[in-house]
């Protein structure tokens, strides 16, 4: 993949932030900030998977009980493209926000990229891919790395090591609950933010989508994405760019604001 060039911050949004000094920063990430490492989001571009393939077959309760090799093969197929994608300077950015001025990552995504580019404390409100457990007992698994299969293929789950029931993905399907904790840290995150920032997602699941509301009378608010999106009219500043050409730039602005002296 080539490295995308990054993009100069716009003259408003550079006056923005080089207004004030933000100490508490939330990054909000959704499917479009992995497009640029390569993994397919679920409602935008030719390769949308939502547009391929059906949520109700493979992403719900119902879907699992029907059909647990058909499920499961989905999942792995979908582990195989994000352990074969590597993060992009957008993920870099991200992990550098975290670490030099302390930013929260909240992301509805199941991939690892924003911890392989170095965030040590990312929130994962639909779960993660590398987190398997046991459908009966929760006992966590771990897998092998996926074999090599297309997204159509059927894998039977392994079975729990503790009661013998089926292993499932780690991931919050339609019609489950976030898990509380992960969702009540984020929605402390948020409406303590003095910046939000939001990449990559169409804000169109909830309740995911509606925590962005939380953010409090004052903060920024700031959106990059190429395309429009459902994401309140309470924005300060739409970006449209791609998340591997605008947070680096995004990121080397706040941390130059945010440098002592
Ligand atoms: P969507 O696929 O709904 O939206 C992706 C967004 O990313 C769109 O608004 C695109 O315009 C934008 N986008 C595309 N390429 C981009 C890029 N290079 N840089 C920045 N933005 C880009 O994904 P989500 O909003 O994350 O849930 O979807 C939310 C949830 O719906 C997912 O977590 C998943 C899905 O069903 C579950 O599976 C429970």
């Amino acid at each position: 993949m080539t490295r995308p060039t990054p993009e100069p911050l716009p003259a408003p949004l550079a006056g923005l932030v080089s207004s004030r000094r933000f100490e508490r920063i939330v990054l909000f990430s959704g499917a479009g900030m992995s497009q640029d490492s390569g993994i397919p989001t679920f409602r935008s571009g030719d390769d949308g998977l939502w547009s391929a393939f059906d949520p109700q077959q493979l992403a719900t309760p119902e879907a699992w009980r029907r059909d647990r090799a058909l499920v499961w093969g989905w999942y792995e197929w979908r582990r195989g493209l994000v352990m074969a994608a590597h993060p992009h300077p957008g993920h870099v950015a991200a992990a550098r926000l975290q670490r030099e001025l302390g930013a929260a990552i909240v992301t509805q995504n199941v991939d690892d990229l924003h911890e392989r580019a170095g965030a040590t404390d990312v929130l994962h409100l639909h779960g993660s891919l590398f987190a398997p457990r046991c459908e009966a007992c929760g006992k966590a698994a771990e897998l092998p790395p996926p074999p090599p299969k297309t997204p159509r293929e059927r894998l039977d789950p392994p079975r729990c090591a503790r009661c013998q029931a089926h292993v499932r993905p780690g991931v919050v399907w339609f019609g489950e609950s976030l898990d509380p904790a992960v969702v009540d840290e984020a929605c402390r995150r948020i409406a303590a933010c003095d910046l939000l920032v939001i990449v990559g997602t169409s804000g169109t699941v909830q309740p995911a989508a509606g925590l962005v509301g939380l953010a409090p009378e004052g903060a920024v608010i700031v959106e990059i994405n190429p395309e429009r999106s459902a994401t309140a009219s309470t924005l300060d500043f739409r970006w449209r760019s791609t998340a591997a050409r605008a947070l680096p730039t995004l990121a080397d602005a706040l941390v130059a604001a945010g440098a002592p002296g």
